[in-house]
C-alpha cells in the first residue's frame, strides 16, 4: 500500500476528530430500531419528478472534483444533469460554469467530455468567440449588429463554487442557491483531507438501470459488505466500528478498525488517516469515501425513475511516478470501479429495482445496521415537503 498522502501541515477538523473519538470510545450513536421504506418511492414517476423539481433542480449538486479540469485555460462539457454545461478554468485558474449555448442563436459551442485547451471558444455556426471567463470577445461582421453591446452578450453563467476540491453547481439556476455548507464546514473537512491537491487517476460513467436512491442506499450501510463483496473487498473491512453525524442535509461517517485507535493521539492526522475511513453523503446524490490512501467520488445523475448515470472518480495523492505505482493504481481502479461498484453494488441496485418493480414487496425492511438509509430517506422526505 502506498503511504498516506497528507503532509504534516494539514490537521483534522474538530468534527473529524470527534467522529474518530466516538469510534475509539464506542460512543457513536446506536440506532437499534427497525424501519421500512415504501417501495413506491423507487417506482413512482410522480415521486421522481418531485425529487427532480425540489432537489436536483433546486439544490447545489456536486459536478465532480476540481481535478477533472486541473489546468488554466481549459474547458470541458458536462451533460449529466440534463442541462448542457460548460466548465471553464480561465487563465488565472478560476473555475466557472456556463450554459453550453451560444448567445447568438443558441448553438452548442463545443463537445468536449475531456478537458480541451483553448484560449477562446468559437461557435461552429457563425464563429462568435468567447473567452474562458464567458465574455463575448469577437463577432464576425460586427457592423451587422448595430448597437449591440458585447459586454452584455457573454455566456449565461450557472451559479457554482469550487471549494474543498469539489465543483458544486446549481445547473437549473434557481434563485439564491445556498453554497454555505459546501464552502464552509464541508470544504474544511475536504481541505483537511487534501482533496484539492489530489490527482484524478481515472473516471468512468456507468449507466445503472435503477432508481438513484437504490444506489445511494448501497453506500449508506455496511451490512452488505461481508456478503455482496465477499470475493472482492470484504477482507479489508472486518471488525469495523462506526460513528456518524450530519452537516445540514449531508451525512458524514467514520469507520475504524476495532481497537485500531487505542493509544492514538487523535490530533495526529497521519496516524488517524491510516486507521479511519471517512465517508460523506453529499445531498442529494453524491458519495465521497476517503480511504487512507485514495478517495472515491461517486456522482449520481438521475435520468429517469429507473435509470441513473453514475460517474465514478478515483483521486490519488499524486500522479503515478513509475510503472510500479501505475500498476498499483490500475489494480485498485479495476477492483473498485470494475468489480466492487460497477458489478457488485450497481448490480445489486439493478436487481433491487427489478424485484421492487415486480410488485413482490410493498416496502423494504431496514435493520439496525441500515438506519443510515432511513435517515437519508427522511431527509429526502423533508426536502420534498
Ligand atoms: S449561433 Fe453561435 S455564432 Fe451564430
Ligand atoms: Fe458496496
Amino acid at each position: 500500500m502506498n503511504a498516506p498522502f497528507q503532509p504534516a501541515r494539514r490537521t483534522p477538523t474538530d468534527a473529524q476528530i470527534a467522529l474518530a473519538a466516538q469510534c475509539r470510545d464506542g460512543t457513536g450513536a446506536r440506532d437499534l430500531n427497525r424501519s421500512t421504506v415504501p417501495a413506491s418511492v423507487y417506482l413512482s414517476p410522480e415521486r421522481f419528478e418531485a425529487e427532480q423539481a425540489k432537489m436536483f433542480r433546486t439544490l447545489p449538486v456536486v459536478i465532480g472534483p476540481g481535478a477533472m479540469l486541473p489546468d488554466p485555460g481549459t474547458a470541458m462539457t458536462h451533460d449529466g444533469f440534463g442541462v448542457p454545461l460548460l466548465l471553464m478554468r480561465d487563465a488565472r485558474g478560476a473555475l466557472r460554469v456556463f450554459l453550453n449555448a451560444c448567445r447568438h442563436r443558441g448553438t452548442r459551442l463545443i463537445d468536449a467530455p475531456e478537458p480541451t485547451k483553448s484560449p477562446v471558444l468559437i461557435c461552429p455556426y457563425h464563429a462568435w468567440a468567447y473567452s474562458l471567463d464567458g465574455r463575448l470577445k469577437g463577432v464576425p461582421r460586427a457592423e451587422t449588429f448595430p448597437g449591440m453591446d458585447k459586454g452584455e452578450m457573454g455566456l449565461v453563467e450557472v451559479p457554482s463554487v469550487e471549494a474543498g476540491g469539489l465543483i458544486w453547481a446549481a445547473p437549473f439556476r434557481p434563485a439564491d442557491p445556498d453554497f454555505s455548507l459546501p464552502e464552509g464546514p464541508l470544504a474544511a473537512d475536504f481541505d483537511a483531507l487534501g482533496l484539492g491537491e489530489m490527482h484524478l487517476y481515472n473516471r468512468r460513467t456507468h449507466k445503472v438501470r435503477s432508481n438513484w436512491k437504490l444506489i445511494m442506499d448501497a453506500f449508506l450501510e455496511s451490512y452488505h459488505v461481508q456478503r455482496l463483496h465477499q470475493n472482492s473487498i470484504a477482507r479489508f473491512f472486518e471488525d469495523g466500528v462506526t460513528s456518524g453525524d450530519t452537516v445540514g442535509p449531508h451525512m458524514r461517517s467514520a469507520v475504524a478498525r476495532v481497537g485500531g485507535l487505542e493509544g492514538v493521539d487523535l490530533s495526529d492526522w497521519p496516524a488517524l488517516r491510516r486507521i479511519v475511513t471517512y465517508a460523506y453523503q453529499l445531498f442529494p446524490g453524491t458519495v465521497l469515501v476517503a480511504s487512507p490512501d485514495y478517495v472515491n467520488l461517486m456522482v449520481l445523475m438521475p435520468q429517469g425513475v429507473d435509470e441513473t448515470m453514475v460517474e465514478d472518480f478515483m483521486l490519488i495523492p499524486e500522479p503515478p511516478r513509475d510503472e510500479k505505482a501505475e500498476a498499483h493504481w490500475a489494480k485498485s481502479w479495476a477492483l473498485l470501479d470494475g468489480m466492487v461498484f460497477g458489478t457488485e453494488d450497481f448490480g445489486a441496485a439493478e436487481a433491487g429495482q427489478k424485484g421492487l418493480a415486480s410488485g413482490a414487496i410493498s416496502e423494504i425492511h431496514l435493520g439496525s445496521l441500515e438506519q443510515g438509509i432511513r435517515r437519508f430517506h427522511e431527509t429526502v422526505e423533508a426536502a420534498l415537503t
